[in-house]
């Protein structure tokens, strides 16, 4: 059940919405950062305030990749695998993360503290590749940088 708190966060989410039903993915995104992910029962919830489907507010979720339908580690690199950051060694770069933290795309460590996952274009693609963890982007990341660049994040 929505608490008040949720509840009033939802209600300013969707206030600059002609209709609410086009406030999915802020509404998704503030129950998220209150929960953690958004959980079938967070799903259900936020559908009835909003007024719309499940069904609907899951494909917009699925869709959305900045939306967890899986729980997540405390925080999440989102590691850019299109043409650009390919093409600059991101494979090189995963392969890092593994090595160190021991943590595969799509996995969170045993720890709880990353969680990693493949994302398209972050828009950085002059200094591919690209991470972007939690909120934070970083460009022209190289195996040697990435240990430096997670370990601020606990
Ligand atoms: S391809 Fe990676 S940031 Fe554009």
């Amino acid at each position: 059940m929505l608490s008040e708190i949720e509840r009033r966060e939802l209600e300013d989410a969707v206030k600059s919405y002609p209709d609410k039903r086009g406030a999915a993915i802020d509404a998704l995104l503030t129950i998220q950062r209150r929960r953690g992910w958004i959980s079938d029962d967070s799903l259900l919830e936020i559908a009835k305030f909003l007024e719309v489907t499940a069904e609907d507010l899951d494909s917009v979720a699925t869709f959305y990749n900045l939306v967890f339908r899986k729980p997540v580690g405390r925080h999440v690199a989102f590691m850019c695998d299109s043409i650009s950051c390919w093409i600059k060694g991101c494979e090189q770069v995963q392969e890092q993360i593994k090595k160190l933290y021991d943590v595969d795309l799509g996995q969170t460590t045993s720890d709880g503290r990353l969680t990693v996952l493949p994302i398209a274009c972050l828009g950085q693609c002059e200094r591919a590749p690209a991470v972007m963890i939690d909120q934070d982007v970083y460009g022209d990341v190289t195996p040697e940088k990435i240990e430096q660049i997670v370990e601020k994040y606990k």
